[in-house]
């Protein structure tokens, strides 16, 4: 027998011998679609850094959901863009904000699409943080953890009462989970999700959304509640935590740049797990593809099907619709 007897090369040879033997295939409804929702009628203002994503009035999200059931895609996140901020982010719950409007609108326009909304008080402070802050014993500026609780608390009840099936919390309190658990819970809504962004690390790959959602810090980072890039241990603690607390699902984000920490939260747990392929991930590929560096529909396809590979369940991509709809030309 020649050698070598073992030849990966003989599956390889045609296309449809190739598809045999794949391991890992994407699917529309592998994707979820994070849409940027703002008071109004007929607004869509572009977001420079993210082509092909905008802030959207409610009209005009019922109009991008409806191209997006139509791609395959099943599920849809919100964040809100509110008309006022102030310190304590009071817009977050207010039921005439633009995204408990456009969970009422979605839910009848289309009543099985999965409604998901990011619970975080980033978007509605004046200051940008995730909370409210307070003062450390050194004077140091800092988001004051168990006030915020029941702030995102209160937020996750009024977006599950206007018909949110899903609350996200990204704002990384300890026990965050738990309060959101509890506050839904105590308003009858027992059957609301918990999609916990259990590992969230302090990420440069965000800077695009922060220009979207008009969240960037005044003055700090964010280093004080996210993690730290170079840990994976930490994430397994984090992962644990909020399966002790009742978390639905688990998520890790950035995706790209961690595909190791994916792989380690899928093995250590048995929820389904989540991965945010983040702002600036879109925003990179985007650029080389646009100076035709690169093709887009295949590297775009390529990070979906690693970070799928690496264990998540969902990925949640601003290339959701497109991405659905190469599948779909594919087949
Ligand atoms: C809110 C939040 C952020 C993202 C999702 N939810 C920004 C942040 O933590 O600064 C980032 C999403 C992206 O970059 O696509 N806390």
């Amino acid at each position: 027998m020649a050698f070598p007897a073992d030849r990966p090369r003989r599956l390889r040879r045609t296309e449809t011998l190739r598809s045999l033997v794949r391991e890992t295939e994407l699917r529309p409804r592998d994707f979820m679609l994070p849409l940027f929702a703002v008071s109004g009628k007929g607004v869509r203002r572009p977001i420079a850094s993210m082509p092909g994503c905008a802030q959207l009035s409610v009209d005009l999200i019922v109009e991008e959901a409806r191209g997006a059931w139509k791609s395959g895609v099943r599920s849809l996140i919100l964040f809100g863009i509110p008309d006022q901020k102030d310190a304590q982010g009071t817009s977050a719950w207010d039921p005439d904000g633009p995204v408990c409007t456009a969970f009422k609108a979605l839910k009848d326009a289309l009543p099985d699409l999965v409604l998901v909304a990011d619970v975080c008080m980033c978007e509605y402070t004046d200051h940008g943080h995730c909370g409210p802050l307070e003062r450390d014993a050194r004077g140091h500026v800092a988001v004051a953890n168990d006030r915020t609780l029941p702030l995102l608390a209160r937020a996750a009840v009024a977006y599950a009462q206007a018909g949110a099936d899903i609350v996200a919390p990204s704002d990384m309190m300890d026990g965050r989970v738990a309060a959101i658990r509890k506050g839904l819970d105590e308003h009858g809504l027992s059957e609301t999700a918990v999609l916990s962004y259990a590992v969230k690390y302090a990420s440069g790959f965000y800077g695009p959304f922060r220009d979207a959602a008009q969240s960037t810090p005044k003055e700090g980072d964010r280093r004080g509640y996210q993690m730290d890039p170079g840990n994976v241990r930490e994430a397994r603690r984090e992962a644990l935590l909020d399966v002790e607390e009742g978390a639905d699902m688990l998520m890790v984000k950035p995706a790209l740049a961690y595909l190791d920490v994916i792989a380690e939260v899928k093995r250590i747990s048995n929820l389904p797990i989540a991965a945010y392929n983040v702002s600036g991930e879109y925003s990179m590929l985007k650029a080389a593809a646009q100076h035709g560096w690169i093709d887009e529909r295949r590297v775009c396809l390529e990070i979906l099907t690693a970070i799928k590979r690496a264990g998540a369940d969902l990925i949640l991509t601003y290339s959701a619709v497109d991405a659905a709809r190469w599948l779909q030309d594919v087949a």
